[in-house]
C-alpha cells in the first residue's frame, strides 16, 4: 500500500499532466476549458500543491518549465476573466501600490516573549519549577514530556486565518499592539494563502504564530546582489529579514528570498490540538513549514543532549538560529502554568552563547602569506566572545574595509562563528568620536619592501617578489606544518628564526641542515638540534600527496593534492601534464589546472623539486596512496559523528572526506555510530560516545584513516 502522502502526489501528478497536457493542445491562446471555473480551480490547486513541494518541502516533482506554463495559464485565464479573480490564487502574491505607513493592528491575545535559560543549570531549574507548578496533576515519578525546538532568530509574526484563508498578517511591535503586514506576508512563497484540508475539521478562525527569515545562503546571494547594483548590504540574515518585511512596497518584500517556519497557534475559535508536538504536525498537514528539528522528550537528560548538540552543530543549518525554545508540551499543562507578567512559565529559551561582541579596532596591520597576498587583520581591544578572548580578527581584504568604512580606532562588532576566524563584521558609526583614522593599504610589501600589486579579478594585493622572507616564512610554517611534512618541532617561531638567520632559504635547504647548522642559532642544544634532524629525517618517507601540500601551489590543498596523486604516480609526471589534461581530473576546476600547470613553468620550482628528489625526498606514489574505490575504504558504510574543532579541517572537509569515501556523518552519537573523532574541547557527543562504547578516534586516526590505513 502507498502512504497517503505518495497516494496525494500521484493523484497530483496525474492532475498537473492533464492540465499540461490540455494546455498544449490549447495552445497558449487558445479556446478556453468549457467549465473555466473548475479548470481554475484546478490549476490553483495544482500549482498550490508545486509550491508547497519547492517552497515548504524543498523538493519539486515537476520541471520549473512545466510549472511556468501552469502559472502562465492560470494568469491568461485570470486575465481574461476578472470575475474569477480570487485574492488566494498564486498568481496574487505580487505586492501592489506603496503604502505610507502601516495600519497598527492590536493582537487578540498578546504575543510573550521568553525567559532565557544560560546553561543547563537554569534549565534543570525551569524544569523543576514546572514539575512544582504542576504537583497537583504530577506524581513525583511521572514524566513531564517537552517539545524543543530551534530558536529560529528572525522576527515573529502573527497570521489570521479565516474559512482557510489568510486575511491578516501582524508583526509583533510591543506584543499586544503590532503593524499590519499582510501585503508583504503574501508575498512569501512558504506561507499558505489558502490551506489544506487537514483530517480535523479547521477553526473558522485561528491565529498561526511563526518565525519570518532569511536563509543564509540566500542572504549570502542577495547581499551579493546588493553590492553589485552599488547598495549597501545588509549586516545579517536577520536584519535583511527585518528591512524586506517592514518595507513600504510590497514589490520590494516580493523580491526578497524571505522564508518561514509556523511554530504555534494563537486564539482560535475551534478545535486545537492537545499538545504541543501535535501541533506542529497539525500546522504541517495544513501546509506550514515547521522546519523539522523539533523533537519530544520526557526526560531532563535527553533534552539538555538535544540543547548542547545544537549549540555545537548550529553552523550546519542554513538558517540562523540563537537558542533552543523548551515548552512543555501538554497544552492542559501549559494552561495550568500560565504566566507571568509577559512571559509564559510553561516556555523557556535555551540561549547559545553570543557570537558577536563589540570592541575597538585598535589598529590594522598587514600580514603577507605564503602566496604573497597580502590581508589586512584587526587589532582588537581584548574581547570575550563565547568563552574565547579575541584580539585579532580578519579583515579579508582592502576593499571589505573600505565598503564598510572600518576606521581605526572604530567601535566595531566582531563575530566568532564555530571552526572560523574570528571577522569584524561593521563599524558602530554612531559611537564615533570623530577620531577615527580611515586606512589605506601600504604600497610596499612590508616584509620586502617592494611594490605590491592588484592583479585583475583579485581581492587581494600581492607581493610578487621571489625573494619575499615573509612569504618563504609562512611557505616553510606550512611545509612542516601537521596537513603537510608533518616534521616535528618546526613551527611558526623555528621557521622565522631558520629563515631570519639564513640558514634556510629553500625548501631544500631544510634537508641539508646539519648539527651544527642548528647548535649556533639560539635555544639549540645537541638533544633539540637532533630530535629535529630526525623530523626532518623521517618527513622524506611522507605520502606524495603530503608533498605536494606542502609545496604551497595556489588552490592546491588537501584535496586537490590527493586528487592529483590518484591520477598521476610521480611529481614528474604531474609536472609534465599539461593544462586540459589535468583539467580532466574529477574535481580539478580550470583555475587549480592552470595554477598546477604555471607552477611548474618556473624555473627555480622545477630546480626546488629535482634538489628534493635528489636529497632523498619521496616524490612517488606510495601504494596506501594509490586510488582506492570507495567500497575499498575502510570508511565506506561507516556511521562518523564529530566532535570539538579539527586543526586540519573544518567541519565541512572533515565531512566531504568522509562522504568521497562512502562514509556518512550524522549530528549525534546513536546505535549506528562507528567512531567519533575527537577533536580540541570535545562537546557532551564525546560521554555520549564513550557510555555506548564507539570507537573514539583522535585527529591523528582519522587523518590515518582517511589515508587508508
Ligand atoms: S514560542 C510563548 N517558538 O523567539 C511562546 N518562539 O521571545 C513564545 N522564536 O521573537 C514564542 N523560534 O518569534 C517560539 N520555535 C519557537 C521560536 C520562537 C523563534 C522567537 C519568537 C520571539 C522570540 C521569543
Amino acid at each position: 500500500m502507498n502512504s497517503p502522502v505518495a497516494q496525494r502526489t500521484d493523484e497530483m501528478l496525474s492532475r498537473t499532466r492533464e492540465l499540461l497536457s490540455h494546455i498544449e493542445a490549447n495552445g497558449a491562446s487558445g479556446t478556453l476549458f468549457s467549465d473555466p471555473e473548475t479548470l481554475v480551480a484546478n490549476l490553483r490547486d495544482v500549482i498550490r500543491f508545486h509550491d508547497r513541494r519547492y517552497y515548504v518541502k524543498d523538493d519539486p516533482v515537476i520541471t520549473d518549465g512545466e510549472y511556468d506554463r501552469l502559472f502562465a495559464y492560470l494568469q491568461q485565464l485570470e486575465d481574461a476573466r476578472p470575475e474569477l479573480r480570487d485574492d488566494t490564487s498564486p498568481t496574487q502574491r505580487v505586492g501592489g501600490a506603496p503604502l505610507d505607513a502601516f495600519e497598527k493592528v492590536r493582537h487578540p491575545e498578546p504575543l510573550l516573549s521568553l525567559s532565557n535559560a544560560f546553561d543547563a543549570e537554569d534549565l534543570a531549574a525551569w524544569y523543576d519549577r514546572c514539575r512544582r507548578g504542576l504537583s497537583g496533576h504530577l506524581e513525583a515519578d511521572d514524566p513531564l514530556p517537552v517539545s524543543a525546538e530551534l530558536k529560529i532568530d528572525g522576527l515573529a509574526v502573527a497570521l489570521t486565518y479565516r474559512s482557510g484563508r489568510l486575511i491578516t498578517a501582524a508583526t509583533r511591535g510591543d506584543g499586544r499592539v503590532g503593524e499590519n503586514i499582510t501585503r508583504n506576508v503574501r508575498t512569501i512563497r512558504s506561507i499558505p494563502l489558502k490551506l489544506e484540508d487537514s483530517d480535523r475539521d479547521m477553526p473558522e478562525q485561528f491565529e498561526v504564530r511563526g518565525e519570518v527569515f532569511m536563509r543564509r545562503s540566500r542572504f549570502e546571494a542577495f547581499n551579493k546582489a546588493l553590492e553589485e547594483r552599488g547598495e549597501k548590504p545588509f549586516a545579517n540574515p536577520r536584519n535583511a529579514a527585518a528591512g524586506s518585511l517592514r518595507q513600504l512596497d510590497p514589490t520590494v518584500t516580493a523580491e526578497r528570498p524571505l522564508d518561514f517556519f509556523a511554530y504555534g497557534v494563537g486564539p482560535s475559535n475551534g478545535w486545537i490540538p492537545e499538545s504541543q508536538h501535535q501541533t506542529l504536525k497539525w500546522l504541517s498537514d495544513l501546509g506550514f513549514p515547521v522546519g523539522g528539528k523539533a523533537e519530544y522528550f520526557e526526560s531532563l537528560d535527553a533534552l539538555q543532549e538535544f540543547c548542547e548538540r545544537w549549540a555545537e552543530d548550529r553552523d550546519s543549518l542554513d538558517y540562523e538560529i540563537d537558542g533552543v525554545v523548551v515548552k512543555v508540551d501538554s497544552v492542559e499543562y501549559q494552561r495550568v502554568l500560565g504566566t507571568i507578567s509577559n512571559a509564559p512559565r510553561w516556555a523557556v529559551a535555551y540561549k547559545f552563547p553570543a557570537r558577536e561582541a563589540t570592541t575597538t579596532l585598535t589598529d590594522i596591520i598587514v600580514n603577507v602569506g605564503r602566496t604573497g597576498a597580502i590581508k589586512p587583520e584587526a587589532v582588537l581591544a581584548p574581547v570575550h566572545i563565547g568563552g574565547v578572548t579575541v584580539s585579532q580578527a580578519t579583515l579579508h581584504n582592502a576593499d571589505y574595509i573600505s565598503d564598510r568604512d572600518i576606521r581605526i580606532g572604530d567601535t566595531v562588532v566582531v563575530k566568532r562563528a564555530g571552526d572560523v576566524i574570528p571577522q569584524v563584521v561593521r563599524p558602530v558609526v554612531d559611537a564615533r568620536s570623530g577620531e577615527e583614522q580611515e586606512w589605506s593599504m601600504p604600497d610596499v610589501c612590508p616584509s620586502c619592501g617592494s611594490e605590491i600589486i592588484r592583479l585583475p579579478d583579485e581581492a587581494d594585493y600581492f607581493c610578487v617578489a621571489s625573494d619575499c622572507p615573509a612569504q618563504f616564512i609562512r611557505l616553510l610554517e606550512h611545509f612542516a606544518s601537521r596537513s603537510a611534512m608533518d616534521i616535528e618541532g618546526l613551527g611558526s617561531k623555528l621557521a622565522v628564526l631558520l629563515a631570519e638567520e639564513g640558514v634556510v632559504s629553500t625548501l631544500a635547504d631544510l634537508y641539508r641542515l646539519t648539527v651544527d647548522d642548528l647548535l649556533q642559532l639560539e635555544g639549540f642544544a645537541q638533544k633539540k638540534a637532533e630530535n629535529l634532524l630526525d623530523g626532518i629525517e623521517a618527513s622524506k618517507e611522507q605520502p606524495l600527496h603530503r608533498l605536494i601540500t606542502g609545496l604551497g601551489i595556489r588552490h592546491v590543498g588537501r584535496d586537490a593534492a590527493m586528487r592529483l596523486v590518484h591520477n598521476y604516480e610521480s611529481l614528474q609526471e604531474i609536472s609534465e601534464a599539461g593544462r586540459e589534461e589535468l583539467e580532466m581530473i574529477d574535481g580539478i576546476g580550470p583555475v587549480t589546472a592552470e595554477s598546477v600547470h604555471d607552477w611548474f613553468e618556473i624555473e627555480e620550482n622545477v630546480q626546488l623539486v629535482e634538489e628534493l628528489r635528489h636529497l632523498g625526498v619521496n616524490t612517488k606514489r606510495l601504494a596506501q596512496e594509490a586510488p582506492v574505490t570507495a567500497s575499498e575504504s575502510p570508511i565506506a558504510g561507516a556511521t562518523f559523528v564529530l566532535t570539538g574543532s579539527l586543526e586540519r579541517f573544518t567541519r565541512k572537509e572533515a565531512k566531504q572526506e568522509i562522504e568521497q569515501r562512502g562514509g556518512k556523518v550524522t549530528g549525534s552519537v546513536s546505535g549506528n555510530t562507528d567512531f567519533l573523532v575527537r577533536g580540541e574541547n570535545p562537546g557532551s557527543k564525546l560521554q555520549a560516545a564513550e557510555d555506548r562504547g564507539v570507537t573514539v578516534l583522535s585527529e591523528e586516526d582519522f587523518v590515518a584513516l582517511l589515508d587508508g590505513s
